[in-house]
């Protein structure tokens, strides 16, 4: 994306928190998607890291507790 002011990053996480309202309204969504995957991430002890420059992009990040992570099954072929 375009990048995110500083400023906002705290309030992403927000329900219904929108950076440009009227850009948001002809993407579409609801601005309840951060909120969402915050609370997701609570439940797993986890935590969402948000760290952006404006004109560069964004990384959103899911940091697990290693209690909570396993090595994935690979599936029998
Ligand atoms: N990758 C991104 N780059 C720039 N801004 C972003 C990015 N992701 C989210 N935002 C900003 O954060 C706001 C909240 O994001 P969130 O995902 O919670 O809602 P949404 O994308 O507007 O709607 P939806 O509920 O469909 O996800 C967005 O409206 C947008 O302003
Ligand atoms: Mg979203």
């Amino acid at each position: 994306g375009p990048g995110i002011a500083a400023e906002h990053i705290p309030r992403l996480t927000e329900r219904f928190y929108r950076i440009d309202r009227s850009r948001s309204r002809e993407t579409g969504g609801t601005g309840l998607g951060l909120a969402i995957v915050k609370h997701i991430a609570q439940r797993h002890g986890a935590e969402l890291r948000i760290e952006s420059t404006v004109g560069k992009g964004s990384r959103f990040a899911l940091v697990f507790p290693a209690n909570r992570v396993r090595e994935a099954r690979l599936l029998a072929k």
